[in-house]
C-alpha cells in the first residue's frame, strides 16, 4: 500500500515528502516522489529559504521553489513554504549588517511578505526553531535585536500576504513532552491571546532509533487543546551504529510506527512529512557525521521496514 493511500484512508491530509532541486535529475528517485500514491505532499529542503529567495536586499528569486511548486501544483500535491524566519541559510547581506531594531523590522516583514505572497494558498513555516533545546530563546540575529517582537510581525506580515495560507512555527525536540515543547505552548498560547495569526505547530521530529519519546500523542494533544493544528513536518529516524543490524531495522520500523501512530490518534494532527525518503539523499550523515540510514528506502531507492512501519502507524 503507498504510503499517501495509507494517510488518506486514516483521514489524513497527506503524507508527504521533501526534496530539492538537485534530486529530480534522479529518474529513479523521480518515479517514486512523483507517485501520488505514496506521497500527496512536498516540501522544499532548500529552495524557500532566505538565502536561495533573497539573496540581496530586495532582490526575490524564485526560480528553485517554483520548481517545486510547480512539481507539486500538476500532480496535486499539497505544498509545505519552508520557510520565512530562520538563524540558518542567510544571505551575508543579513548577517554581516548591524541592523536597528526598525530596521530589522521592515527586513522581516519584506521578507516574509513576498515570499508568502509568491506561494500563495498552501502551509507555511512562517518561523523556524526559535528555542533552544533547554526551552530558553535561541539567540539568533532576530532575537538579539527584536526580541520576541519578530515572531508576531513575521506572522503578520504571511497573514497579511496570504489571509488563507495555514501559518505554522516550526521546531525540533518537541516531539514529546519537556521544556522546549512547554516552552513552545507557551508561546502558542501567549500568540493565541494576543490575537496573532497561528494556525499549526510543526514537529519536525528528527528522531534517534529507539530513543522515540513515549509521550508524542499526549503531546501533540496538549498542542491541539491551545487551538492548533498540527503536523509532523521533518522524520527520520536516524541510527548511530553503522550498518544497522536486522534488529535495528526492526527497532527502526517501530519508532517509525509509533510516530506515525501518534498522528493518526490526534486528529488535528493534519499529516506526516519525511525528510526526504531515501538515504541516498538523506542529510543526516552531512550534519551528524558517524550516523545515518535515517529514512524508510534505503541508498538503492529499495523500502526498508521502516516503510511499513509508516503503513502500520497509519
Ligand atoms: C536542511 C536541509 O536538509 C539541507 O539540505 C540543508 O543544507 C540545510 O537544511 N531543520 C530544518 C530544515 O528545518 O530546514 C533543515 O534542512 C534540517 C533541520
Amino acid at each position: 500500500v503507498g504510503l499517501n493511500v495509507a494517510a488518506r484512508a486514516a483521514d489524513k491530509l497527506y503524507f508527504g515528502t521533501a526534496t530539492d532541486n538537485s534530486e529530480l535529475n534522479d529518474t529513479q528517485y523521480f518515479a517514486l516522489l512523483d507517485d501520488i500514491r505514496l506521497f500527496g505532499q512536498l516540501t522544499p529542503r532548500k529552495g524557500m529559504k532566505w538565502l536561495e529567495t533573497e539573496p540581496e536586499r530586495g532582490v526575490f528569486t524564485f526560480a528553485q521553489g517554483d520548481q517545486i511548486a510547480e512539481l507539486a501544483r500538476r500532480s496535486g500535491k499539497v505544498l509545505r513554504g519552508h520557510n520565512c524566519v530562520w538563524y540558518n541559510s542567510l544571505p551575508t547581506w543579513v548577517t554581516n549588517t548591524t541592523w536597528t531594531a526598525p530596521e530589522l523590522t521592515e527586513v522581516v516583514q519584506e521578507h516574509c511578505f513576498n515570499i508568502v505572497k509568491h506561494w500563495q494558498g498552501q502551509i507555511w513555516d512562517v518561523i523556524n526553531e526559535p528555542f533552544n533545546d533547554d526551552g530558553t530563546w535561541r539567540e539568533t540575529l532576530w532575537y538579539n535585536t527584536l526580541n520576541t517582537t519578530y515572531i508576531p510581525l513575521a506572522l503578520h506580515a504571511a497573514r497579511q500576504a496570504d489571509p488563507h495560507a495555514k501559518l505554522y512555527i516550526n521546531e525540533y525536540n518537541i516531539t514529546g513532552t519537556g521544556a522546549k515543547a512547554t516552552s513552545m505552548k507557551k508561546l502558542v498560547r501567549d500568540l493565541k491571546r494576543a490575537g496573532v495569526p497561528l494556525d499549526g505547530v510543526g514537529v519536525q521530529a528528527h528522531e534517534i532509533v529507539g530513543e522515540v519519546p513515549s509521550d508524542i500523542q499526549r503531546n501533540l494533544e496538549e498542542f491541539v487543546a491551545l487551538g492548533v493544528e498540527v503536523a509532523i513536518t521533518e522524520l527520520d529516524v536516524r541510527f548511530f551504529t553503522l550498518p544497522p543490524t536486522e534488529a535495528g531495522l526492526e527497532q527502526q520500523r517501530k519508532d517509525y510506527e509509533t510516530i506515525v501512530g501518534a498522528c493518526a490518534a490526534v486528529e488535528k494532527c493534519v499529516g506526516v512529512t519525511v525528510w526526504d525518503f531515501t538515504d541516498k539523499y538523506s542529510w543526516i550523515p552531512g550534519t551528524f557525521p558517524g550516523s545515518g540510514d535515517a529514512c524508510p528506502w534505503d541508498e538503492n531507492l529499495k523500502e526498508k521496514p521502516a516503510y511499513y512501519g509508516i503503513v502500520d502507524g497509519f
